[in-house]
């Protein structure tokens, strides 16, 4: 099946897909924003599997660019994938490598856990300060590559909050 990339207005706690992307921080701990939302929805089970991410595999925390799947507690997703994007003012060269590397290794994790249809916000775009016009092309160009080398996955659903990311993310899917 070919890939669909599709951009709506919503709120991500709310999608019936199999799995939900969180733009986490390092920590893994929670934070404000959608990862507020999504621990908010999640229940304390979710923030109960982070900690123990943290006490197991990722003591270190999760890097920059990287993603990992957990559970997704009371969730109507199967599965919380948890990325964390790139500081826009810590990049001078823009962080496209980085946030690129959160969407294709979201991906790569929801195969892992055999998701096929995913739900992602604008990784980077709030607390980290992207401006949705300059993500969306990364993020969409990302997924895109992504789908070219490798199958798996039936849908990204960008879910954005206000009408800037909307229109960023619309705009770049439609471009040909
Ligand atoms: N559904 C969809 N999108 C949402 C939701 C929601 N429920 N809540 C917020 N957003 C949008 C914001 O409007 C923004 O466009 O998600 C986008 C990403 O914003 P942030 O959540 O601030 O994420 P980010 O910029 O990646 O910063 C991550 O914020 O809260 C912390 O723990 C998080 O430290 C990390 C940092």
């Amino acid at each position: 099946m070919t890939l669909v990339v599709e951009a709506v207005r919503g709120d991500i706690t709310r999608q019936q897909v199999d799995a939900i992307v969180n733009a986490a921080n390092s920590s893994l701990l929670g934070g404000g924003g959608v990862d507020g939302a999504i621990h908010r929805a999640a229940g304390p089970t979710l923030l109960e599997e982070c900690r123990r991410l943290r006490e197991t595999s990722l003591v270190e925390g999760l890097p920059t660019g990287q993603s990992i799947a957990t559970g997704a507690g009371a969730l109507p997703a199967r599965w919380v994938i948890h990325t964390v994007g790139p500081r826009r003012w810590e990049h001078a060269d823009g962080g496209a490598a980085l946030l690129g590397s959160c969407h294709r290794t979201c991906l790569d994790a929801a195969i892992g856990v055999g998701a096929r249809t995913v739900a992602v916000p604008a990784i980077s775009c709030g607390a980290f300060g992207f401006e949705p016009a300059e993500a969306a092309p990364i993020a969409v160009a990302a997924v895109r590559d992504w789908a070219s080398h490798q199958g798996g996955i039936d849908l990204v659903r960008f879910v954005l909050f206000d009408d800037d990311a909307l229109d960023a993310f619309m705009r770049t899917i439609n471009v040909p």
